[in-house]
């Protein structure tokens, strides 16, 4: 059984698209084991919280150095151990250490088809203003291993999505998700989890 924590800093869609493909089985062999949000308001908190699953608020906010929170934040990982980490909307610069302790073990998913429309600044319906503003025709999204750089790891799935006349970054941000993000996410998990048992470890 892999075991995944979710990251999340806002609404939560993506995290909600792992738990219905957990409960669909779509997403085999995996186990959400913990939730960590840094904003204590995200709706993502309360999805978990409907789920059961443990959900944790570490909030810089709270901390009176940046190094404090990255260490509260590596306790809390390290305590609930997990085989995979999924940053889905976490919009949080992670601290250097964690690249290394789980090096090709955290996930990242990204509203733009990298390397476009990515890396510092580009996040969340900034990643879709930048898309409208330069007038392209595809955007997309992608699923990537988190190294030491923005948006640079190796890239897992990508899938495009068509632009369209009148579309607003609200619009387009909704589109994406539903045609790209919300499937390839899950799809990768399904994916990892099922190379774990092939590997063995089951
Ligand atoms: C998603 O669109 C995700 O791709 C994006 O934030 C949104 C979170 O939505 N992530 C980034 O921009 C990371 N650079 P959600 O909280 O509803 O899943």
């Amino acid at each position: 059984m892999l075991n995944i924590v979710v990251c999340v800093s806002g609404g939560g869609t993506n995290l909600q698209a792992i738990i219905d493909g957990i409960k669909n089985g779509t997403i085999r062999n995996t186990k959400i084991s913990g939730v960590i949000s840094n904003n204590a308001g995200a709706y993502a908190l309360k999805r978990a919280e409907n789920e059961r699953i443990p959900a944790f608020c570490i909030s810089p906010k709270s901390y009176e150095s940046r190094g404090e929170f990255n260490q509260a934040f590596l306790a809390k990982l390290k305590e609930l151990n997990p085989d995979l980490i999924v940053l889905a909307g976490f919009l949080v610069i992670l601290p250097e250490e964690m690249t290394e302790i789980y090096q090709n073990r955290i996930i990242n998913i990204h509203p733009s088809l990298i390397p476009s429309f990515c890396g510092t600044g580009f996040y969340g319906l900034k990643v879709h203003e930048a898309v409208l503003a330069r007038g392209v025709k595809i955007t997309g999204a992608t699923v990537h291993f988190v190294d030491a750089g923005t948006d640079t790891g190796k890239i897992i799935s990508q899938k495009a999505v068509e632009v369209l006349d009148g579309d607003t970054p609200e619009i387009l941000q909704r589109r994406v998700m539903e045609q790209a993000e919300w499937v390839i996410l899950p799809r990768a998990i399904d994916e990892i989890a099922m190379a774990e048992i092939a590997g063995g470890k089951g």
